[in-house]
């Protein structure tokens, strides 16, 4: 029998491990996604890397047909427990993906991607780009990344790079004609950590709109 077959990527084994060892982080919906999620009229939505399902939850309990996916068996599973718990789980559907090897079929209203990050190699702007492909028409992609390390953060690497709005859009390359770029910008916010502490923080933002025709 060929052992490797049944061998976890180490990818999913390090993103298992992180929410089986934290309970309640990321259980709050992101400040960015709800100010950008709140004037719109609810729809479809694909939470990508959906963690402890903060956003997925959020989205549910404002109208919206939530599909929320991570690589981690054991957060998708909190995300449908929380859902049951909070009345929304005919809103919520969760699948388990590891989003560098496929995706959820379907067309949606909005897909967010909030601080879709990883140690381990992703082509980040691949799946980003098949999220593009997958929104309805008028529909949003909403990119907010780290644009700064927090005290909190596993990356304390002074040399790093966060890449801005515009470099991901760079890297997005979609064609003009058909996507749009509708907000791209660096707000600054208080956040608090794992541990209660808090810190000023940069979020970079990048909204994509998919063109009504
Ligand atoms: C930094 S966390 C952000 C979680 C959540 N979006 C939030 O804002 O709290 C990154 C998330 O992406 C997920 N993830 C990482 N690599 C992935 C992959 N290849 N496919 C699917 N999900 C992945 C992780 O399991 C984790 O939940």
């Amino acid at each position: 029998m060929d052992s490797t077959r049944h061998r976890r990527p180490d990818a999913e084994r390090f993103w298992e491990r992180h929410y089986r060892t934290r309970r309640t982080w990321g259980t709050r919906v992101n400040p960015l996604l709800a100010e950008i999620a709140a004037p719109l009229r609810s729809g479809t939505a694909l939470d990508l890397g959906c963690g402890a399902g903060g956003d997925a939850i959020w989205l549910a309990r404002q109208g919206w047909h939530v599909t929320a996916v991570d690589i981690s068996t054991t957060a998708v599973e909190r995300v449908r427990e929380r859902a049951r718990d909070l009345g929304v789980a005919d809103q919520v559907a969760t699948e388990q993906h590891d989003l560098a090897r496929s995706f959820p079929s379907g067309e949606f209203d909005l897909v967010s991607a909030l601080y879709f990050h990883t140690p381990f190699p992703l082509l980040r702007s691949r799946v980003l780009r098949t999220a593009a492909r997958a929104l309805r028409p008028d529909g949003l992609l909403l990119i907010v990344d780290h644009g700064s390390t927090a005290p909190w953060s596993w990356n304390q690497d002074p040399d790093i790079h966060y890449p801005t709005p515009h470099e991901i859009a760079a890297e997005l390359d979609l064609d003009p004609a058909h996507w749009s770029v509708a907000r791209a910008d660096t707000p600054r916010r208080l956040a608090t950590g794992p541990a209660g502490e808090t810190a000023t923080v940069i979020d970079n933002v990048l909204l994509v709109r998919r063109s009504a025709g």
